[in-house]
């Protein structure tokens, strides 16, 4: 394909009309298309793969992303995406220090082996030990002195009856059921077993506290066959920087906590400077990056040279964006996915496709343009697992649901000279994420027995597109019946 007008676009000759190639004839979203069915050999929709992968290191078992906004990802959100197969990414919103926490609550979840565990010194007080559960979320500390060594172990239990004003030593359990640093997973369960107990902390030969095993985490890891995991088995989450202020004291500490891949967040990600940061933390660091958001052929490119890898794509298609009408400019999302897609398959390179997605027919057709993953922030949003409190309005139940670009965020992200790109809102109040996601997943299923495509790399290659007018999009709802 002979690529031409300024390289931005991946267009051939026949696509550029006239007016020295400024105006392109034509560029669509999802609702401008639909699937043409294809004899399927697809027996059942549960017959299909949806593993995909987020970059070339990081394989997902469902290609669903939750988006990296104050009103959408925190670690309850990115444990629920990793539990069910996909990946979510902790937003910038928020002090370092509580961006870090919420990464490791997420690294922590389910860890079977938890490597530096939280401890406390026999010497400091209960109320110091309550703070620290509070604080990080845990129901118990291994409780060591100056050098390390296992002491014993304060849980929830010791604590029940105490009132304060006691050291930890004097209530913790002082001798616990202790495995050895290396010990086979299998003996730990049968040691938790056997002595009835929850927690059994790991030592090395000098009583050294080396890491933790929980019952909880050993269930839970049953309880997920499906979920997105680390070598290390932990739930595999992202973490956002931006590319001002505080970026890259935020990176040290955040990358400290383990996140599986830093998305440089940026509403327009085709600038100098982002290119900079991409190749910045590359060199520093070696992280797996999410760069973005670009929606050209070119931003791809230049992302994809300084080291990205894997390209978010999508400016101004979000529900709560106005991207296009305060700066005029974006392109409609489907446009954007082709043409983004195209470019990075050259390199070897994913795609994410963020934003615009109302229905798990957008899922299909994001994926089927290109894309092997989907973020979502509308459908998220207003559930369990979004943050924030639910608000009940004439009998109603909502959620709020705000744009990274909108005035509140912008306030908490101390950037409130910008004139705001997004918009504050309500969503009705979802329920559980979990059921969100198994809803996408089956029309994604559906949508694929359609294409004949057993994998969404088959989706890719028998996908064909039809454009619609509207009367068919108006025909493509409900229509002519009262919707009960
Ligand atoms: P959906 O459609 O899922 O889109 O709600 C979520 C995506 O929208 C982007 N985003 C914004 N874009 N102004 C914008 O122009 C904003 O304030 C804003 N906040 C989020 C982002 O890419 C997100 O994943």
């Amino acid at each position: 394909m002979e690529v031409i007008v300024g390289q931005e676009l991946n267009l051939t000759r026949q696509d550029v009309a006239g007016n020295n190639g400024r105006f392109f004839s034509e560029a669509l979203t999802f609702d401008d298309v639909l699937l043409v069915p294809k004899r399927s050999s697809v027996a059942s929709r549960m017959d299909v793969s949806l593993a995909t992968k987020l970059t070339n290191n990081i394989s997902l078992n469902i290609p669903l992303i939750s988006a990296n906004m104050s009103t959408v990802t925190e670690s309850a959100m990115a444990i629920c995406l990793a539990q069910e197969g996909g990946f979510g990414i902790i937003h910038r919103n928020l002090s370092i220090e509580r961006e870090v926490q919420e990464v490791y609550k997420v690294k922590r979840s389910e860890n079977t082996i938890i490597e530096k565990p939280f401890t406390i010194l026999a010497t400091d007080t209960i109320e110091r030990a309550v703070a620290e559960m509070e604080k990080h979320g845990v129901s118990g500390l291994v409780v060591i002195n100056e050098e390390k060594k296992l002491i014993g172990m304060l849980t929830g239990r010791d604590l029940m009856f105490e009132t304060g004003g006691k050291l930890v030593s004097e209530v913790m359990t002082a001798d616990p059921v202790v495995g050895k640093y290396g010990q086979a997973i299998e003996e730990l369960i049968e040691l938790m077993r056997k002595n009835k107990v929850e927690k059994i902390p790991l030592v090395d030969e000098n009583n050294v506290l080396k890491a933790l095993v929980t019952a909880r985490d050993v269930l839970k890891k049953k309880k997920y066959p499906n979920a997105c995991r680390d070598s290390r088995g932990r739930l595999r989450v992202g973490a956002s920087i931006g590319i001002r202020g505080d970026y890259k004291e935020r990176a040290a500490a955040v990358l400290d906590a383990e996140p599986d891949a830093i998305a440089v967040d940026v509403a327009h990600g085709h600038m100098e400077r982002v290119i900079e940061i991409v190749s910045w933390l590359k060199k520093n660091y070696g992280c797996e990056v999410i760069a973005g958001n670009v929606a050209t052929a070119h931003g791809t490119r230049d992302l994809i040279a300084a080291g990205a890898d894997v390209i978010k794509t999508g400016v101004g298609g979000g529900s709560i964006c106005i991207t296009r009408t305060v700066a005029g400019t974006g392109v409609p999302q489907l446009t954007a996915i082709m043409n983004c897609a195209e470019e990075a398959a050259k390199h070897g390179i994913s795609i994410i496709a963020d934003g615009g997605i109302k229905t798990a027919g957008d899922v299909v057709k994001a994926l089927a343009a290109g894309a092997s993953t989907v973020m979502c922030g509308n459908l998220f949003s207003g559930t369990d697992e979004s943050p924030g409190r639910v608000i009940f309005r004439n009998g109603k139940r909502f959620k709020m649901y705000h744009g990274m670009a909108s005035w509140t965020a912008l306030q908490g992200l101390k950037d409130s000279d910008r004139t705001p790109e997004g918009v504050e809102s309500m969503v009705n109040y979802k329920g559980n994420a979990k059921e969100i996601i198994s809803n996408l997943l089956g029309g994604l299923r559906s949508g694929m027995s359609y294409s004949n495509a057993h994998t969404l790399q088959e989706l890719q290659q028998n996908a064909e597109f039809i454009r619609i007018t509207n009367a068919g999009l108006r025909e493509s709802h409900a229509h002519d019946v009262e919707v009960i």
